[in-house]
């Protein structure tokens, strides 16, 4: 196990009904806030009208930004950063997904930051502040809700770059498995790909003796898998959404990821696709996580055989460990399909066009290699494309 550092300071509540809560915690800190939200779903739920009544009903005084898109815009933080300060915001709840919680921080820092928010995005500089963040979570998926990061699309610069800063995780997060009922099926799908992601990510590691967080990370896919099926049966069964909500903030909160060194190529793969397609981040993932691993299973065969063994109870065969090792990565992509996501660039209607343009930008032109499970250099992430294509 390597060493490391874990703190993670996100109180979360919950349960049923925790988003009451918002207007006493929120007047608790004293400060004026920013309710944030997305483009409308918390308004035709009726969950605004609970938040802005529980917010007045405690007496807070509050200013609001809607408008968040999925793959959250810079144009918008900027927006939102000049409205903080006009307004002397001292925090901001963002009511959403991940989208509108990344969008919350990246004006959190900007608040706090006499030069262009952008920069910390690009790696140009390191945020030292960030005015306090807290959450609404609608839907289980980025866990933004508990993690350390935020990631922004510049869309002039068809950029998408994460920044990831322990001053980034949310003061609080109110986590009600309920307010996940209207999602549609698809989003719902999304966010559990990118749950499931979150922990393969972790999980194809080179890093030997982490035993304890291996069976984490399994349990935690067979769990999300396994409920999976019961909430597309019924999107209403509340053990099940419950599991799932909880799945997510565990999978990105990085306590499974303590002690071992973690992948992420798959990640920054799919900014690339989302970043010029605008496509949700989960159904990219759906698409290159299989296709990563056709390309890398043969630099670890055992991990490949035990993920398939451990988490979709395939057969271990000892003769032929490459054989298990595969059929999981098949198991992996009907999981996907069962849940209506694509698995190909094709099922999203995206040709080959930008492959060499993807694997050049996520390499800054070839000059370095992304992936700590396997380095991929810019040639091994247009085969991965390629593998990904049809
Ligand atoms: O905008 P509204 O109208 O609210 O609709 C949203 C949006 O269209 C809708 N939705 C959310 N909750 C709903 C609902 N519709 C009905 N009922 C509800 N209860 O779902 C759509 C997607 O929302 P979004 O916030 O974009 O989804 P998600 O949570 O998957 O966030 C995706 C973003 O998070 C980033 C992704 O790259 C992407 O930009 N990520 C952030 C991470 C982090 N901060 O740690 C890590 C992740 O790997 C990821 O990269
Ligand atoms: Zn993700």
């Amino acid at each position: 196990m390597l060493n490391f550092d874990f703190y993670n300071k996100t109180k979360i509540f919950f349960g049923k009904d925790v988003e009451l809560q918002a207007g006493s915690l929120c007047k608790a800190t004293g400060a004026k806030v920013l309710l944030h939200y997305g483009g409308g779903s918390i308004k035709k739920s009726g969950l605004y009208d609970r938040i802005v009544k529980s917010l007045n009903d405690a007496d807070v005084q509050f200013v609001e930004l809607g408008g968040v898109q999925p793959n959250p815009r810079l144009s918008l933080v900027k927006e939102g950063i000049e409205l903080c300060r006009k307004e002397k915001i001292g925090l901001i709840l963002a009511v959403g997904g991940g989208s509108v919680a990344d969008s919350a921080k990246a004006i959190g820092v900007g608040v706090e930051y006499a030069g262009d928010v952008w920069d910390f995005y690009m790696g140009k500089a390191s945020p030292e502040k960030m005015l306090p963040v807290a959450v609404v979570l609608t839907i289980p998926a980025a866990g933004s809700e508990a993690s350390p990061s935020s990631v922004i699309s510049n869309e002039e610069a068809e950029l998408k770059k994460g920044l990831t800063n322990i001053i980034l995780r949310p003061e609080f997060s109110l986590l009600n498995p309920e307010l996940t009922y209207t999602l549609p099926d698809y989003q719902t799908a999304c966010g559990i790909a990118d749950m499931l992601a979150h922990v393969m990510e972790r999980y194809f590691t080179t890093t030997k003796g982490v035993e304890l967080s291996d069976r984490l990370c399994e349990s935690v896919m067979k769990t999300v898998i396994h409920q999976a099926y019961r909430v597309m049966q019924n999107p209403e069964d509340y053990t099940a959404r419950a599991e799932i909500m909880w799945a997510g903030t565990i999978a990105h909160n990085d306590m499974i990821g303590c002690g071992r060194s973690q992948d992420w190529s798959s990640h920054g793969i799919e900014h690339e696709i989302s970043a010029i397609y605008d496509v949700a981040h989960g159904a990219g993932l759906s698409v290159v996580f299989p296709a990563w691993m056709k390309h890398v299973y043969k630099s670890n065969v055992g991990r490949f055989a035990r993920f398939a063994h451990e988490v979709f109870n395939v057969d271990y065969d000892f003769e032929n460990p490459e054989s298990t090792a595969l059929q999981g990565i098949a198991e992996l992509e009907q999981f996907f399909r069962d849940i209506n996501l694509p698995v190909r660039l094709s099922d999203m209607d995206i040709d080959d066009t930008n492959i060499e343009k993807m694997a050049s930008k996520v390499t800054d032109d070839g000059s370095h290699t992304i992936g700590g499970f396997k380095e991929l250099t810019k040639s091994d992430i247009q085969n991965i494309l390629n593998l990904a294509l049809k």
